[in-house]
This record gives C-alpha cells, structure tokens and sequence, in this order.
C-alpha cells in the first residue's frame, strides 16, 4: 500500500478513479446502456493516462483486455444505477443533503435531477476533486444541487473539514461510500463509520459497496497482471486486504437497519448478469437507514 498522503488522477489510487469512469464511459457507448454519463469519457480524454483507458465499446475491444472492460463496465453500470437509486429515492424521501466519499469522477452532483435546496458534498483529494471541477466547467456542466467539493484525506480529520464546508448534521443525511473501502487502511474505516454515526441525524441513509474478496483473490495472479496492462499500476499495492468487521455488521452495530443486495441480483435482474469470474468477487450493496 503506497503511503504517499497524496495523490492525482493519473498517480496511485487516483487512477482507479479515472479507469471506473472509462467503465462508465465504455457503458455509455453501448446501444443499450443501464447508465448514461455524458462526462465519463471527457475525463479519460483530458487525464492522458500512462496507459491509454478506452472510452467506447470499440476502444474496449481493440486493448487486448476486452474481458477485463466487459467485466468492469458491466459490474460498474450496475453499481452506478443501485446508487443514483439510492440518492433519488433518498431525495424523494425528503433528504436534502448527500455526501459522497471518495467521490474520484462520479458526476452525479451534475448528472442526477436534485429537488430544489439540495447541496451535495463531495470528498476526496484535493488534486482529484480539482481535475473533476476543470473538465467539468470546461464542458459547461451545471448541477441542480448546490455542490461543495471537499478536497480532504479520509485518513485525516475530514469530518471537521465537512462541517467547515456547510455540512448540517441536523439535516437527514443521505451517504454513499462507493468504491472506496478496499483503499482505507482499517482504522480509517473504523473511524469512518463511527463519524458517519456521529454526523447522522435521525432519517439518514447509507449506502456501502462491500467486497467479499479482493480481485486478487477472487482472479488470481492473472487479474493482477490484467491491471497492471490495463491501468500501468499493480492494484494489490493500493488495496488492503486483512479481515474486517462487515459494514452490515457494523451498521446494525450502531442501530442502524440494513438491507444487502448482492450485486449479482441487481445484474440479474437488469439482464446484464455478471461474469463467472466477476462473480467471485461477492460484491453486496448495503442500503441502511438510520431511525
Ligand atoms: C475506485 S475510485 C471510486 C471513485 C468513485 N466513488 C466512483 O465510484 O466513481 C476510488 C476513489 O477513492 C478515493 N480515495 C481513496 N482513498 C482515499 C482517501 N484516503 N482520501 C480521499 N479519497 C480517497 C480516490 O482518490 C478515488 O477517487
């Protein structure tokens, strides 16, 4: 696991953002896309990666990894449509602010239709956070929400940094912590729920990707090798992989109920079933509300 505190879009964890967003982008291309991100492919083009990303269907099939895109961008559609479920039916509920963690080149503050009052905050690095905002304003991207980038560690204090920025925990809060545990070393994950706790107000939402193997584990040496052709960085040094309280566990823990969907029924359920071998990696969507 690199140490470094900081990191950009091309560099360390920040590249795995960009290689979801030229999933989503891959998704995009298709005829018959689950999503839309009239973004995701912008991003790729203005981050000039070390290794080039593919932003269509096309590209993905020219890289000589085509299963590794047709995996990911499948299992990415899926998780992207569970979670901008989440935010409008937490919006239809009433909830006015949502804070996405980790956020990396998720454009749901511009993409999604917010009620009016909404703010969205959105943490991740700074570097990160800037690059997204740049190609954002370049493309004339305006959000229905009010949107506050929070550019912070979530290995330091950022929840004074989110209350700093208008963050009111008095106000029902819908969460989202997509893509992000495997990368959080266990203390900062421990100190994540308990501040998520904290911050809560009663009527909050949370929504948690969870992995129940790593994609080393899951694929082997293979999809370590894959990554290292697919984004020039070897995945196993950014992800960590001891034993961990379930995020379910740890929700109810705090009094919070909760509702897992394997991601494998959500693909099903589109007609977009994962592949055998992405299966194995237990991805589980965690939906919890807070009474
Ligand atoms: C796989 S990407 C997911 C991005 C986004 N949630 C999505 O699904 O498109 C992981 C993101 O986590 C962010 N991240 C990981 N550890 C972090 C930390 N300690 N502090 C802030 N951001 C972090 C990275 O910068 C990156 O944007």
């Amino acid at each position: 696991m690199s140490t470094d505190q900081q990191w950009d879009i091309v560099s360390g964890i920040g590249i795995t953002a960009l290689a979801v967003a030229a999933a989503r982008a891959v998704e995009t291309s298709r005829p018959d896309p689950l999503i839309q991100d009239p973004y995701a492919a912008r991003f790729v083009e203005e981050a000039r990666p070390p290794v080039p990303l593919p932003t269509t269907a096309a590209e993905a099939e020219a890289t000589g990894v085509q299963h590794y895109w047709s995996d990911t961008s499948t299992y990415i559609a899926v998780r992207t449509g569970a979670f901008d479920d989440f935010f409008q039916d937490a919006a239809a509920a009433g909830i006015t602010q949502a804070v996405v963690l980790a956020s990396g080149l998720d454009a749901r503050a511009f993409r999604l239709q917010w009620p009016t009052g909404t703010v969205v905050h959105e943490i991740d690095q700074p570097l990160v956070l800037d690059f997204k905002l740049r190609v954002l304003r370049e493309q004339g991207a305006a959000a229905s929400c009010e949107h506050r980038p929070v550019g912070v560690d979530l290995r330091d204090d950022w929840a004074t940094a989110l209350e700093a920025a208008g963050f009111d925990r008095a106000r029902p809060t819908a969460w989202l912590a997509e893509g992000l545990l495997p990368y959080l070393p266990p203390e900062a994950e421990e100190g994540l729920f308990q501040e998520i706790h904290r911050l809560s107000a009663p009527g909050s939402r949370f929504a948690v990707e969870t992995f129940g193997n790593t994609w080393a584990a899951a694929r082997g040496k293979e999809a370590v090798q894959g990554s290292v052709r697919t984004l020039g960085v070897d995945i196993t040094e950014l992800i960590h992989t001891d034993e961990r309280t379930k995020p379910a566990d740890r929700l109810a823990d705090l009094g919070w109920q909760t509702r897992s969907v394997p991601a494998e029924e959500t693909a099903a359920a589109h007609g977009r079933p994962l592949s055998e071998e992405f299966a194995k990696r237990e991805a589980v969507h965690v939906f919890a509300r807070l009474p």
